[in-house]
């Protein structure tokens, strides 16, 4: 792993709330991902499953760990079951983790081999009651190809029908949107990182550049910095910030055109995600600045607005009222546009058509329940634009912060966005 050793009470942490969490007589299972195949003998590099990173840091494919807080024996309370290293797989693919290193970064005592496993979990099967199965249950996934945990539900079910069995989704994502201070910390290094690329790109933009040669000052940043990229960087100029998610990366940057970054470093699994829009020739014209100061305004307005106890759903209708009114003195909007329209359809839909923000974490679009009022220690992001086709450009402008008790801290107070700041480092 590129990232430096983690201290294992994150994961030990994580696993002692998720046994809180879980009725008498459970066992909960969780798998890594597939190595998922491209064409050819060719396949992607492994991405690492979250809840079971969450759980034990493992990052190694076809791990798999097992919960049974209730187990007779109290060597089966808690296993994690890895492949076992040969000289063949030395050979071909490097080293895997002996039982200690994964003891040493998990926590977990009893490690042993998956050739175990069916002698155990059978065992387990036999003297739990209550199955917990992992599932993909992001609202806005599609899951096209059967992953891992999916096919270890199908044959679970297949050899055991009689077992109740439930959802171990429910109670992985109201821990996980929940950020340990561990996580934070973590967190707060992959924002360092995304601000480092940023800064570089200030320092390289200027016409006549194309979008992936600014993709490839970030990368470089990210990459000499034990990170990678958390998602396709959207690297969008001119009207290309339009496309929401943009990411050709392909084009050339001119004159006058503004430069949207959406961009966000990946380290030690926990993703940042930053959005930013500079003007390609170190100055904005003065309606790119009316345009990018009322994104600025809102963005600010919507991290101070949020607060604990909001729900997302009145989070967002407060920035929409906000982009209303802004978007009425720009003269993009009209006040008979605004009253013809309800609070489920906003005018400000036209210019501004996603949503607020999203809770972030070891996934970018990360799990929790957002019809849940907001919590102390989630993290979010606040990203509002407006998007004008009609005049070549958009801005968006997207900070991370942490929802506490008292107040939202924001984690990219750091990373520049204030026009004269831009401008300034742009023309150094
Ligand atoms: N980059 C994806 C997002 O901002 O949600
Ligand atoms: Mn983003
Ligand atoms: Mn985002």
């Amino acid at each position: 792993m590129r990232h430096a050793p983690i201290d294992p009470k994150l994961f030990t942490g994580s696993r002692e709330r998720l046994k809180k969490s879980l009725p008498p007589k459970s066992l909960a299972i969780v798998n890594a991902n597939d190595v998922l195949p491209t064409n050819a003998d060719g396949s992607l590099p492994l991405q690492p499953n979250s809840d079971l990173f969450y759980l034990t840091g493992i990052e190694q494919e076809e791990s798999i760990l097992l919960l049974a807080p209730d187990a007779h024996e109290p060597k089966h309370r808690e296993i994690l079951f890895l492949r076992e290293p040969s000289a063949r797989l030395k050979i071909w693919e490097g080293h895997k983790h002996s039982k200690d290193e994964a003891t040493q970064i998990s926590g977990i005592k009893q490690v042993k081999w998956l050739s175990e496993f069916p002698v155990i979990f059978r065992i387990l099967m036999c003297e739990q009651e209550q199955v917990w199965l992992n599932s993909n249950e992001h609202t806005r996934a599609h899951v096209e190809v059967e992953t891992r945990d999916a096919r270890f539900a199908r044959e679970c079910q297949r050899q055991f029908p009689l077992h109740t069995y439930h959802r171990l989704a429910r109670l992985l994502h109201p821990l996980r949107v929940v950020k340990s201070a561990a996580e934070i910390e973590l967190l707060k290094e992959s924002v360092l990182i995304t601000e480092k690329g940023f800064r570089r790109v200030l320092k390289f933009v200027k016409p006549g550049i194309t979008e992936y040669e600014a993709e490839a000052e970030l990368a470089h940043e990210f990459l000499r910095r034990r990170a990678r990229f958390a998602y396709n960087p959207i690297i969008a100029s001119g009207k290309n910030a339009c496309v929401l998610h943009y990411n050709q990366n392909d084009q050339v940057c001119k004159t006058g055109d503004l430069l949207l970054l959406d961009v966000g470093a990946c380290y030690a699994n926990y993703n940042a995600d930053l959005t930013r829009t500079i003007p390609v020739s170190g100055r904005f014209t003065r309606r790119q600045k009316a345009v990018y100061n009322a994104v600025l305004r809102v963005m600010r307005a919507s991290i101070a607005g949020a607060t604990v106890g909001k729900l997302s759903r009145d989070w967002l209708k407060e920035s929409q009222a906000m982009m209303n009114e802004e978007l009425l003195a720009l003269g993009l909007l009209k006040k008979s546009d605004i009253k013809k329209r309800n609070e489920d359809e906003p005018a400000s839909r036209k210019y501004f058509m996603h949503g607020l923000g999203h809770p972030l974490g070891l996934d970018v679009h990360d799990v929790g329940f957002t019809t849940e009022p907001f919590a102390p220690s989630w993290v979010l992001t606040v990203e509002p634009g407006i998007y004008i086709p009609e005049e070549g450009f958009g801005v968006r402008l997207e900070n991370d912060i942490v929802v506490t008790a008292d107040g939202p801290i924001d984690l990219m107070e750091n990373t520049p966005v204030e026009v004269d700041e831009i401008e300034d480092l742009m023309n150094r």
